[in-house]
């Protein structure tokens, strides 16, 4: 698996996929740039969200709001009390570690021995089996999910009460730094994650700013503006794309944990008392447009949480199977009244919607989709990123992106370099480029320039050659299937436009 996560990084690179930011000072931590063909894939990753969320959906609109907001909206959030990462030093090896995950890290062990035993049984009793009673009467299941259950519970009791419970209980158990094996900790101490910045020149009337951690701050100090402008009805929603910033301390997982990143995110707005419904409602619909991908549906999972931001009454993650397994992709959070109330609260001002067929004033409750476009993109590049061994027992690498994804749809090869080829194939190019990002390649024979396009991703590859001189007719290459079609040259547009659009 490390092997496969390490393809996909020179993978990135050596394609042109995404660089490390300012490399020629030797990169700056967890944080990338997107290069040519990247740019392309997070482009149409995100129109491929923006079209199913905004195009389709007549009550959800748009909106850009500024990465820069006012302070206030970091204190009525939550973010600047709450937003922060425990975190625990070990002394022998000065690596530092969210002092939570270390615990969680330690119950998950708990929880797959659990697994294992349960695993065990099922083999033996077969249909037999009887899941739940197995859990509650087995001693040993007993013993591992009792145990993690009141471990899990004393973290939490420590993470509101008194952080150095959250120590006490990582040497109960005998936690070692998982990379030395040391169990010499310091004390827990809080560390806030948003990046702070100045306004302003001078130092007396500079005012202190963050970089926003999350876009849907900037959707519910505008919900007012969007609902009473676009005479929005409840229940509707907000869609936006956008940069935010965390100072993350364990980033150590290329695209996955970045310090600026990109979020899609939309806060659909409801009734009171409404919100369950729309909460499965979305965490249905998401995991269909997950699933509409065609990345195999054995790769996702929901984890519903146990343990509740401030701000939510319920919480599920939709968690991809990554190459170094299952993580969140997308988080689906019912926030309540939480952010429009507390705006209020800060503001002074009223953010409450006047529902004409309830004759009522209410703030209303909010539904939120999450969705890391960096994520998006690690999971679609990484699972699409394949070795084959042909026939003839030679390998090719192939990256079988979805064809509504890929940076360019087709490239045209001339055959020879001479004989008017070249030409025809600009004849081409200049045609489908309205519709199409296509590429040209004349360098090195052409099977080469097809394991080129293969590592590229582009589903189809249009070889032009004497015979097309002769009839119009060219060779399509089909990426994924090696298969190669003559056809005319006016059918070109169809067929690709068959395969890649949404
Ligand atoms: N507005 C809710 C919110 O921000 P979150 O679970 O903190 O919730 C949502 O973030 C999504 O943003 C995550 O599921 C993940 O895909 C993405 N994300 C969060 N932190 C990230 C980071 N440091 N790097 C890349 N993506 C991140």
């Amino acid at each position: 698996q490390e092997d496969i996560f390490k393809n996909v990084v020179s993978h990135a690179k050596e394609y042109g996929f995404i660089f490390p930011s300012s490399e020629v000072y030797d990169g700056l931590s967890a944080v990338y740039d997107y290069a040519q063909n990247g740019v392309e894939l997070k482009k149409n990753i995100r129109e491929y969200w923006w079209k199913s969320m905004v195009q389709m959906n007549e009550n959800i609109v748009g909106l850009d709001a500024a990465i820069l907001m006012h302070p206030t909206t970091w204190k009525a959030s939550g973010h600047v009390d709450a937003f922060n990462d425990p975190l625990i030093d070990n002394k022998d090896s000065k690596k530092r570690y969210r002092a939570d995950t270390l615990v969680e890290d330690y119950c998950k062990k708990l929880e797959d021995k659990a697994k294992k035993e349960i695993d065990k049984a099922k083999a033996r009793f077969g249909d037999a089996f009887n899941e739940e009673e197995f859990v509650t009467t087995n001693a040993r299941v007993v013993e591992y999910l009792g145990k993690k259950k009141e471990i899990l519970s004393r973290l939490a009791k420590g993470m509101t009460d008194d952080l150095q419970d959250v120590k006490a209980l990582i040497e109960e158990l005998g936690i070692a730094d998982p990379e030395t094996g040391s169990k010499n900790w310091t004390d827990v101490k809080q560390f806030n994650l948003m990046f702070g910045t100045k306004l302003g020149a001078s130092a007396e009337s500079a005012m202190d700013l963050y970089l926003r951690p999350e876009t849907a701050q900037g959707i519910f100090v505008n919900f007012l503006n969007v609902q009473k402008s676009g005479r929005m009805k409840v229940p509707f929603g907000i869609a936006q794309t956008g940069k935010a910033f965390r100072n993350e301390i364990v980033a150590r997982q290329f695209i996955f944990r970045m310090r600026e990143f990109e979020q899609m995110e939309m806060q659909f707005f409801v009734r009171p008392g409404e919100e369950m419904k729309w909460y499965h409602h979305w965490k249905d619909t998401r995991l269909k447009w997950h699933l509409s991908l065609g990345l195999g549906k054995e790769n996702y999972r929901f984890h519903d949480h146990e343990k509740l931001a401030h701000y939510a009454n319920a919480a599920a993650d939709i968690e991809f199977n990554f190459p170094f397994g299952f993580k969140e992709l997308e988080g689906i959070h019912s926030r309540t009244d939480f952010d429009l109330k507390a705006h209020e609260k800060y503001s002074g001002r009223k953010l409450q919607y006047f529902d004409a067929e309830l004759n009522e004033n209410y703030v209303p409750y909010v539904v939120e989709t999450s969705v890391g476009l960096d994520r998006m993109f690690l999971a679609v590049f990484a699972t699409s990123l394949q070795e084959e061994t042909l026939e003839d027992g030679s390998t090719r690498t192939v990256l079988k992106l979805p064809a509504v994804l890929a940076p360019t749809k087709a490239a045209v090869l001339p055959l020879v370099k001479k004989d008017g080829l070249p030409e025809v194939s600009r004849k081409i190019i200049e045609d489908l480029k309205w519709d199409f990002n296509v590429a040209y390649d004349e360098k090195d024979a052409v099977g080469r320039r097809y394991r080129r396009q293969d590592a590229l991703g582009t589903p189809f590859c249009i070889t032009v050659d004497h015979q097309t001189l002769e009839d119009e007719t060219v060779t399509i290459r089909h990426r994924d299937t090696m298969k190669q079609d003559r056809v005319k040259i006016t059918e070109l547009r169809g067929i690709i436009e068959n395969e890649v659009s949404m």
